[in-house]
């Protein structure tokens, strides 16, 4: 029995992909905050016939994180559950206020969205088992995008990965835009760090950037002014917009169906294509850099602990 680790499988498109990876058969490891949200996915999951395991874990503390790796090795290990073949670094989450830090001092949403994912892909990189899928999931923002702008979610603007991770100071809050470019900036770094890890990992895992399409209305921006969320909710009721009923499936998809099997070197997949990444999405400089910097990050919060 293949076994399949997704982060975020509370709500939104994680829990939607959640419940199709259990339709597909895969006993699962679900990695998200502990409480009644992950028990009842579980639970939902479980009702379709396959295994499943909770990993309590909040992804803004590095602690938590190295934590769950720990427990999914141990279940590894002792044959609890079959090999690991496909892990899916979906949760994420637009922080309303740069300046707000994670337990480690990080920005937020560089954090989570990316600095969380790297420990956790990290640590489990010698656990997976041949052949293997590493599917992160990304984002469009990290271009121009005249859609996303709508909701104030301006393109990447890319800076050294050290000071990316910088909270912002100050007594009044940077605004929503600031949020925006966080968030596009983490996302670019997801794209940047999934061409350097497969360049690095031997030839039995296969990485990938899934895209599930612009979903208005998910929780992603629950922090953000009332108003844009009523927006949100509004275009998500647009007949053809995407939502996590329609790209949850597509994202399990790309995690286990044998058409996807050839998807390697941080393919860019909207929904069901796969797409052509912007020039700026591939920088071998930044790529190499990224690399460096998130060991820095992770290495000192570590040392820290
Ligand atoms: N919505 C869009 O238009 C869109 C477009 C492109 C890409 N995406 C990406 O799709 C992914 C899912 O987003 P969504 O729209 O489904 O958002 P969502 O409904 O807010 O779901 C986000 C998931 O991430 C989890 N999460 C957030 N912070 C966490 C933390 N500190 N520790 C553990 N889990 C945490 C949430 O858990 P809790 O339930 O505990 O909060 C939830 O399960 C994200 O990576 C997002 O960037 C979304």
């Amino acid at each position: 029995m293949t076994t399949t680790l997704i982060t975020g499988p509370t709500r939104g498109l994680g829990r939607a992909a959640t419940l199709a990876l259990a339709d597909r058969g895969s006993d699962l490891l679900l990695v998200g905050r502990a409480g009644k949200a992950l028990s009842e996915v579980a639970g939902e999951a479980r009702a379709r016939g396959v295994q499943v395991h909770e990993i309590g874990c909040d992804l803004s503390r590095l602690a938590d994180v190295r934590a769950a790796a720990v427990a999914v090795r141990e279940l590894l290990d002792s044959g609890a559950v079959g090999p690991l073949r496909a892990l899916v670094a979906n949760a994420g989450l637009m922080s309303a206020d740069t300046r707000a830090a994670s337990a480690d001092g990080y920005e937020m949403t560089f954090a989570v969205n990316y600095l969380a994912h790297a420990q956790l892909i990290g640590d489990l990189l010698p656990s997976l088992a041949a052949p293997a899928r590493v599917v992160l999931v990304g984002s469009n923002t990290y271009s121009a995008n005249i859609w996303r702008r709508m909701l104030r979610v301006p393109e990447a603007q890319w800076r050294d990965p050290v000071a990316i991770a910088e909270p912002a100071t100050g007594a009044a809050s940077p605004g929503f835009t600031a949020s925006g470019v966080a968030y596009s900036n983490a996302k670019l770094a997801i794209i940047y760090y999934a061409h350097e890890l497969q360049r690095r990992v031997g030839p039995g895992v296969n990485v990938s950037v899934f895209e599930p399409g612009w979903m208005p209305g998910t929780a992603l921006s629950r922090g953000a002014p009332e108003a844009m969320q009523a927006m949100g909710r509004a275009l998500g009721r647009i007949p053809g917009v995407s939502t996590p009923v329609r790209s949850g499936p597509a994202l399990a998809s790309v995690a286990l169906d044998d058409r996807w099997a050839g998807l390697r070197d941080g393919a860019f997949v909207v929904v069901d294509q796969v797409t052509e990444v912007r020039p700026v999405a591939n920088d071998r400089a930044r790529e190499s850099r990224l690399w460096e910097a998130t060991a820095e990050l992770l290495g000192s919060a570590a040392r820290r602990a």
